[in-house]
Formats: C-alpha cells, sequence, structure tokens
C-alpha cells in the first residue's frame, strides 16, 4: 500500500517538473547583474542627503571603528529609502565610500539579499517565490497569472507605477507552498512592509492584486479557509489530547 502511495506521489512530482519545464519562465538574470542605463550608471551624483547624513554617523557609531564595513545593511537599507525603494549603482557606491570598501563589497551584499531592489519597483511589488517546494506546487502557473493579468514582464513596473513582479527564493514557509510576498511600498519606502500569502493559487493572486489595487489591507498568512496557519488541512490528524506531563525528574524523591 506504502509503495504505490509513494509511487503516486512520485508520479505527481515528476508530473509538476514537467510542467514547470513547460512554462515560458526562464530563469532571471536581474538579482545578479547590472548594465548601465541613463538613470542608473555610475556617473550620475548621488550622496546622503544632510538629514540621513546623520543617520549614516549614528549607524555607524553602533560598530567598531574597524569593522565600519558591518554597516553595510542599515546604509544599504537607508540609501534604497532615500532613493525612493531602489537602488541605483551610483547609491552602492555612495555607501561602499562611507565605509571604505571596494565597491565589489557592496554589490555582492546588495545582489545576495533580494529586499535590496536594484530596479525602480512598484508600489506593491509581488514576490514569488521560485525555490523548488514551491515550484513543484505550482509557483510558476502563480508567477504566469500576475503577469498575465498585470500585463507586464518580471521586473518590469505597470504603467501606473502600482504594480511589479519579481522573484524571491525560499521564504520559509514551504509548508504552506506555494506563496508570494507582497512589499507594499504604498505609504513610502520608509513605511513599508513584507507580508506573506501562502497556498495561493492563479485565481487567488489575481484577486490579491486587485484587493490592493482598491487600497485594501488583507490579511496575510494562508489562503486555505480549511487551514489553520501551517497546521494540516482540514484539522490535526494526530496528537488530538493534551500531552502527558514528563515523568518526574526529581531524583532524591523518585
Ligand atoms: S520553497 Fe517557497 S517558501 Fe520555501
Amino acid at each position: 500500500m506504502l509503495g504505490r502511495l509513494a509511487a503516486t506521489r512520485l508520479l505527481e512530482i515528476r508530473q509538476a517538473f514537467r510542467r514547470a519545464a513547460q512554462t515560458s519562465r526562464s530563469f532571471s538574470s536581474a538579482l545578479n547583474y547590472h548594465i548601465d542605463s541613463p538613470d542608473n550608471n555610475p556617473d550620475m551624483p548621488w550622496e546622503f542627503n544632510s538629514q540621513n547624513q546623520e543617520k549614516v554617523k549614528e549607524i555607524i557609531s553602533h560598530y567598531p571603528s574597524n569593522y565600519k564595513q558591518s554597516a553595510v545593511i542599515p546604509l544599504l537599507d537607508l540609501a534604497q529609502q532615500q532613493h525612493g525603494g531602489w537602488l541605483p549603482v551610483s547609491a552602492m557606491n555612495a555607501v561602499a565610500k562611507v565605509i571604505e570598501v571596494a565597491p565589489i563589497r557592496v554589490y555582492e551584499v546588495a545582489t545576495f539579499y533580494s529586499m535590496f531592489n536594484r530596479t525602480p519597483v512598484g508600489k506593491y511589488h509581488l514576490l514569488v517565490c521560485g525555490t523548488t517546494p514551491c515550484m513543484i506546487r505550482g509557483s510558476r502557473e502563480i508567477e504566469d497569472a500576475l503577469l498575465k493579468h498585470l500585463g507586464v514582464k518580471r521586473n518590469e513596473v505597470t504603467k501606473d507605477g502600482l504594480f511589479s513582479v519579481g522573484e524571491m527564493e525560499c521564504m520559509g514557509s514551504c509548508v504552506n507552498a506555494p506563496m508570494i510576498t507582497v512589499a507594499d511600498y504604498s505609504s513610502g519606502s520608509e513605511g513599508y512592509s513584507y507580508n506573506y500569502y501562502e497556498d495561493v493559487t492563479p485565481k487567488r493572486v489575481v484577486e490579491i492584486v486587485e484587493l490592493l489595487r482598491k487600497g485594501e489591507k488583507l490579511p496575510p498568512g494562508t489562503q486555505n479557509a480549511k487551514r489553520i496557519m501551517s497546521g494540516p488541512e482540514g484539522g490535526n490528524t494526530t496528537l488530538l489530547t493534551d500531552p502527558k506531563p514528563p515523568p518526574c525528574r526529581d531524583l532524591d524523591a523518585c
């Protein structure tokens, strides 16, 4: 019986991989390279404004003077906030100058962490998890549905500036795969939030887009009404009673 179940599951996984291979999605290189453009090149002047220069001093004061480079992440975050939610290459170069490292050291960090946007994004930046568990559970169909509904390519911003679609690697919600994150910059880049929407379907992500367009705040988490948080669909099937207390641990009394 177990053998037949395992074989059926294996077949389902093979079919999911085959479906994934047939979708139009190609792997993005947007996360790891930069090409100079008129509005994003190292010749563009960029520096922290006077208010943020005070914040830079304060951030750097948290680290030993010979480890200024440890401030790279909060400084990139500050630069991204100052630049309206994305980081041009000249802002990364400015951060490198402040912490006295070669610019490549800053690029390495900015390209690794996908919360740093190296191109402009929409007020709602929708990030589809593309790692294996979400991919097997249909993330490519989710991305296709978003791109088709919004009429954009990956990493393009809709004409009204409201939406863009990107990709992320595993966001730790594999148990509720597939899932997306909505980076919400609608309250300005300083007040942005990241919300996870899990157990999504192509239909549900389109509904989420339309609710966001109306300015509605959606409760994040699972979108499967039969599941509580990340518990099993339909309720618990094991551990149905309170666990027994631990055995006596007082060695003198036992
Ligand atoms: S694979 Fe998507 S959250 Fe882990």
